[in-house]
């Protein structure tokens, strides 16, 4: 009797260690799969990731009017057709572009000139505002810039827009300067940096 309790006890600590080691090997995977970092964990995108219909994706020229959607959504001063088609031919320049069932819902671009990554943009539509996306755009643009070599990040915001700055200091990024009237010459802009 007592030997069967003790063999049932061991192939139930077997069981737990095998149970353990499963979990392990399927949380590499699904982190493999998805490209994440530890900084995409580390910003809080656990409620994103169960969103199983946000797709983030390269954006090409065919993305043109998906990406002006979201600009003329997010910007006073929104970019025009021929600005996005610019960044999008511009060696070095990548948009990434979200999406939920197929509508663009955000997006993030950025410049890599040798060591130096430039954000450009970030926008997330209003109503999917506050979901982690504009974080997890931006996640994801900084390790692909790491990825591919650079080492010091730089990107330019309005000293008003608190909602950006909050995010961007989140992220590590911290204020390097003042850039007087650097939006039409009546706005100020704050450089940051992450190095
Ligand atoms: C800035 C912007 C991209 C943020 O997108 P988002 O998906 O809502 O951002 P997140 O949900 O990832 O928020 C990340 C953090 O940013 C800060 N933040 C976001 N919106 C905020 C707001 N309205 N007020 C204060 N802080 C805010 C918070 O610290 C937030 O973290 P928390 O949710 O843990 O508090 C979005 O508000 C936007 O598109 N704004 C208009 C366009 C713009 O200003 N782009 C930046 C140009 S430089």
């Amino acid at each position: 009797m007592t030997t069967t309790i003790i063999t049932a006890m061991i192939a139930l600590d077997i069981a737990a260690a095998l149970l353990r080691i499963l979990f392990i090997i399927y949380g590499t995977f699904l982190n493999t799969l998805l490209n994440l970092e530890p900084l995409l964990v580390d910003a809080g995108l656990n409620s994103l990731l169960s969103d199983a219909n946000l797709v983030v994706r390269l954006a090409s020229l065919a993305d043109v009017e998906a990406l002006l959607k979201i600009e003329e959504e997010c910007f006073e001063y929104p970019y025009d057709r021929l600005v996005f088609e610019e960044i999008l031919r511009r060696r070095g320049c990548t948009i990434l572009l979200a999406e939920v069932l197929d509508n663009p819902i955000g997006y993030v671009a950025f410049e890599k000139k040798g060591h130096v990554g430039t954000i450009i943009s970030l926008g997330v539509v209003e109503r999917f505002r506050h979901r982690g996306i504009g974080t997890y755009l931006m996640a994801q643009a900084l390790t692909m810039l790491k990825g591919a070599g650079v080492r010091r990040v730089v990107l330019q915001v309005s000293v008003k827009n608190l909602a950006a700055r909050r995010l961007y200091e989140k992220l590590g990024f911290k204020a390097e300067g003042l850039l007087r009237g650097y939006y039409r010459g009546e706005e100020d802009a704050i450089l940051y940096s992450l190095e």
